[in-house]
């Protein structure tokens, strides 16, 4: 999505049809041309894919596997402690492999009697409008490789640990699925792109990062760091402020680093109330207040 596009390592293809993915100096797999190659060839299925067809399954290799199992593992017992009892409920509705990487095409298979959400492979940076568009529809962008082995806990660059252990277990939920496809409908509906960008912001610091109080203490619905068992352990202590719009609109935040500012709804209701309520309705007339009011 369009912040986290900073993030996103380039694509580029070659005169010979191979695909290239051009990593930073301090990605952790920079000097690693095993993972460099596999960066190559999983880039190069989603370059190919057509829509409407299966999505091409990615060979992962035993080191991958073993870090999906080992983040999975580590995962598991934080989300039991600071998960919401809703995205809990999602994650055993939907049943995720502990011992392998799934295929996106399993995962689309296991998620769509659930909610109707299938997934689609992403080369990389998917342009804001189509990438939150298709959420109307039941359509979710996920990228394909997983991180580097040496850093398990946190990337910055979203993975497919991320695009399926933090969002497709929220995606399984059907109250927070039809909060992703109301945001989907707002990014439609919206045709500036400040507007575009504040739909853009609630996402951010609702579905990727958002924080919720249940009545055994705070915990995390956002898929950003319930993907991250580096940052699931900080959350708690961070700058936690009340659900408002405007505000969001109105705070930066680092891509690349845990967050360090969080929105706390009071209840999944006061999430739907509020930030459903909003995607629900708005428009760059009710935007252009929000922000208004958020400097
Ligand atoms: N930090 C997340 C993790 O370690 C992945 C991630 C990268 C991410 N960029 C993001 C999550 C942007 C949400 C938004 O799992
Ligand atoms: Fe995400």
């Amino acid at each position: 999505m369009f912040e986290e596009a900073q993030y996103f390592a380039p694509i580029a293809t070659q005169a010979d049809g191979s695909v290239v993915v051009e990593l930073a100096a301090s990605h952790p797999g920079f000097a690693d041309p095993v993972y460099r190659a596999r960066r190559n060839a999983i880039a190069a299925l989603a370059v190919g894919y057509r829509a409407g067809t299966p999505i091409p399954a990615a060979e992962y290799t035993e080191q991958e596997h073993e870090v999906w199992v080992a983040v999975t593992r580590e995962l598991a017992a934080k989300h039991a402690r600071y998960a919401t009892a809703e995205y809990l409920g999602g994650a055993a509705a939907l049943g995720l492999p502990a011992d392998r990487i799934p295929q996106l095409e399993e995962v689309s298979r296991l998620l769509e009697p659930l909610t109707g959400f299938r997934y689609l492979p992403a080369a990389g940076l998917v342009p804001l409008r189509e990438f939150y568009g298709v959420l109307a529809d039941g359509f979710f962008h996920s990228t394909q490789y997983i991180r580097h082995h040496s850093v398990p806990f946190y990337t910055p660059e979203p993975d497919v640990i991320h695009e399926v252990i933090g969002h497709a277990n929220a995606l399984a939920s059907p109250r927070y699925a039809a909060l992703y496809r109301l945001a989907g409908q707002a990014a439609r509906r919206v045709e500036g792109e400040e507007a575009l960008e504040f739909v853009s912001k609630v996402f951010w610091f609702t579905l990727e990062f958002g924080v919720m109080r249940e009545a055994d203490g705070l915990k995390a619905y956002g898929a950003g760091i319930l993907s991250s068992y580096g940052e699931i352990e900080e959350f708690r202590g961070m700058d936690i402020r009340p659900l408002d719009l405007p505000a969001m609109g109105a705070t930066d935040y680092d891509i690349t680093k845990y967050q360090d500012v969080l929105f706390r709804a009071e209840s999944l209701q006061h999430l739907e109330d509020v930030v459903g309520g909003f995607w629900d309705t708005c428009d760059d007339d009710s935007i252009a207040k929000l922000v208004a009011d958020g400097v």
